[in-house]
């Protein structure tokens, strides 16, 4: 029996193949569709912000090895930490929840909504006009440029926006200058993406102008990006919230799920559900397919050689355990030591804390800069002969920087360390190859990938994980058994005691499939225009700081806003119907670093708009403006 023996739902519903591809009639935006906003001079700026207001006012609304370890401080060496400033309250913000009605219609003018629209002709905005995100102009295809280069961790090149050059040229021709804040108060830092807004020679690309043209552009013909469509895909995605719809920007904590997803789990359930023992009766031999029909799914995703290399686990936070638990459990003494970043989540903290408790070894970590980028020549001097593992993340879930995990790794390499990257916050946003990646492991959670909870992954190499030790015991990872010995299997079954989540893993596949099917490359540069435009956005949001400045970013964009406590402005956007988490993100230590205990984090996936984004910017204005905060 084989899985192609019967019907793969995973393949039913979801993306229809038409609209990703321009040769089955995929729809482009027209040049001629920017003239009125590329026409000679600039816009008139009297008529834009009463198209802006327009438009605005009709708003609606402990694992085994460490047991019993108490929580001590662990011999770190930590980085110098800044000390944490109160958080200044200039003036109380209003109490409680607002009703809906007095939120009111949002205000304020949303800069460049008409240039913007005009440019991207409502693609990026998912439709026009604040009022619905669902019910914007359901604009067909984005039709993309230049695909990124092939980078070997395919992180490491900034990949390129779409009207990357028509909207640096645009914005840079309505200001006059760059006007981008420097959230690092002048020490030199910027975004990479917004710095040489203006230098973009040759104007916008009208047809008949020299520059950068959308023409050429165009003529590049990669698949259209029709986020409508995919929007559409997603049911949560039509939910409304205080009588607003649903706008979902807490994806770095979790993302919703597709409707292949969801059937996938529905057919699992209503026709394959078994437990895995393949020879025992038909759904067994259903349920095995489809489990392992996962493993294979995950091991091409991530371009693993093997997929005994995938073990299947809850999430990032138990394969972290995993690996400290069995690999810190045989290679971690006495005096060795582990180096992980200041900018890690606590679930690559915590274990290696525990470790070096229960060994004797040493936890150092390598620093950031002012940006929020690893300090690479810190970082090397971290590494030495008794390095036994480094273990950092590939994007910061708190302030969205991508660490250079290639270069961490080969850094790494040359001590003779093993390595751990954890992909919980990039493998949404860039295609993964552990090969080109060269760690020893690579893990991620399931459900930051549209996938359900509960289901997550461990990749590492076969002669590795093949030599560790079981991280638990009992059925299923055991070959044979008598009463004064046990033999385990090899990889991965060895890791997989007891009966998994069988279910949870076939919606990772179908995840998988789906993602598969729009392609990382595309959603990488699509999200890369999404955080182009809400960085250019909420950068001009007087009294808003972004934290977290690095020139690589994906994913997340962590602010503050003076006067009103983090929490508090999560609590306000809720009434808009925006969901964003507000808090210290698990990751208190990268927080603190920069001064802060609690951020206000959108977080983007390849559904949102910039509409969203408009509709964000505007609340935070909005709530601002409320909170007395409006000559700020
Ligand atoms: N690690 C998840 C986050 O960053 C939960 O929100």
């Amino acid at each position: 029996m084989s899985t192609s023996d019967y019907p793969n739902p995973g393949q039913s519903p979801g993306l229809d193949p038409v609209r990703l591809n321009p040769s089955l009639g995929g729809v482009g935006l027209s040049p001629q569709g920017l003239a009125p906003a590329l026409g000679p001079g600039l816009p008139d700026e009297a008529l834009l912000t009463r198209l802006a207001n327009e438009l605005f006012s009709a708003v609606p609304g402990s694992p085994p090895g460490f047991g019993g370890v108490p929580v001590l401080s662990a011999p770190v060496t930590a980085p110098p930490q800044v000390p944490v400033p109160d958080v200044p309250l200039a003036a109380p913000p209003s109490q409680g929840s607002l009703p809906n009605a007095a939120l009111g219609p949002l205000s304020i003018p949303l800069p460049y909504e008409a240039e913007l629209d005009a440019l991207l002709g409502g693609l990026f905005r998912g439709g026009s006009s604040a009022s619905a995100a669902h019910d914007m102009e359901l604009r067909p295809d984005i039709p993309l440029s230049t695909p990124p280069s092939a980078g070997t961790a395919g992180h490491s090149s900034p990949v390129p926006l779409p009207y990357d050059a028509e909207l640096k040229a645009l914005l840079g021709g309505l200001g006059g200058e760059t006007r981008v804040a420097d959230p690092t108060n002048g020490a030199g830092s910027s975004f990479y993406f917004l710095k040489d807004i203006g230098s973009v020679p040759g104007g916008i690309g009208v047809p008949g102008q020299t520059g950068p043209g959308l023409h050429s552009e165009f003529a590049s013909a990669h698949p259209p990006f029709d986020v409508n469509a995919i929007r559409r895909d997603f049911p949560i995605l039509s939910e409304h919230v205080n009588g607003r719809p649903l706008v979902w920007l807490d994806n770095a904590a979790t993302t919703q799920k597709p409707q292949a997803v969801i059937d996938r789990l529905s057919h699992f359930y209503s026709h394959e559900n078994s437990n895995i023992h393949r020879a025992a009766h038909e759904l067994a031999a259903r349920s095995t397919d489809a489990y392992e029909g996962a493993r294979q799914k995950v091991a091409r995703f991530i371009n693993a050689p093997s997929t005994e290399e995938i073990v299947f686990t809850r999430g990032t936070t138990e394969s972290i355990n995993l690996v400290a638990a069995t690999f810190g459990l045989q290679h971690v003494g006495e005096g060795d030591e582990i180096v992980i970043t200041h900018l890690e989540h606590h679930a690559n903290i915590v274990p290696w804390q525990q470790l070096a408790l229960a060994k004797g070894a040493k936890l150092r970590v390598a620093p950031v800069d002012d940006r929020g980028v690893v300090l690479l020549e810190e970082y090397g001097k971290l590494l030495n002969g008794r390095t036994k593992l480094v273990s950092f993340t590939q994007v910061s879930n708190a302030l969205g920087t991508v660490t250079p995990a290639q270069q961490m790794v080969e850094m790494a390499k040359r001590v003779g360390a093993r390595v751990l990257v954890d992909g919980a916050q990039s493998v949404s946003h860039m295609k993964v190859d552990v090969q080109s990646l060269g760690a020893d492991f690579f893990v991620f959670s399931g459900h930051k990938l549209f996938a359900p909870t509960g289901i997550g992954v461990l990749w590492g190499k076969k002669d590795l994980l093949d030599s560790l030790p079981p991280y638990q015991t009992g059925g299923n990872m055991i070959q044979d058994v008598t009463l004064e010995r046990s033999i385990f299997h090899a990889a991965p079954n060895r890791f997989e005691a007891g009966t998994g989540n069988i279910a949870d893993a076939v919606g990772l596949g179908a995840a998988i499939d789906y993602v598969e099917r729009i392609g990382l490359e595309n959603i990488s540069r699509y999200e890369h225009g999404l955080i182009v435009y809400a960085t250019k956005l909420l950068s001009e949001i007087p009294g808003l700081t972004i934290v977290g400045t690095a020139p690589e970013k994906a994913g997340v964009i962590s602010l503050v806003l003076k006067g009103v406590k983090s929490e508090e402005v999560g609590a306000r956007l809720n009434k808009y119907g925006i969901a964003v988490r507000s808090g210290h993100h698990c990751a208190q230590p990268i927080l603190r670093r920069f001064g802060h205990e609690a951020t206000v984090r959108p977080s983007f996936a390849f559904y949102n708009t910039c509409g969203e984004i408009d509709l964000l910017a505007s609340a935070l204005r909005d709530i601002q403006r409320q909170a007395g905060h409006s000559h700020l």
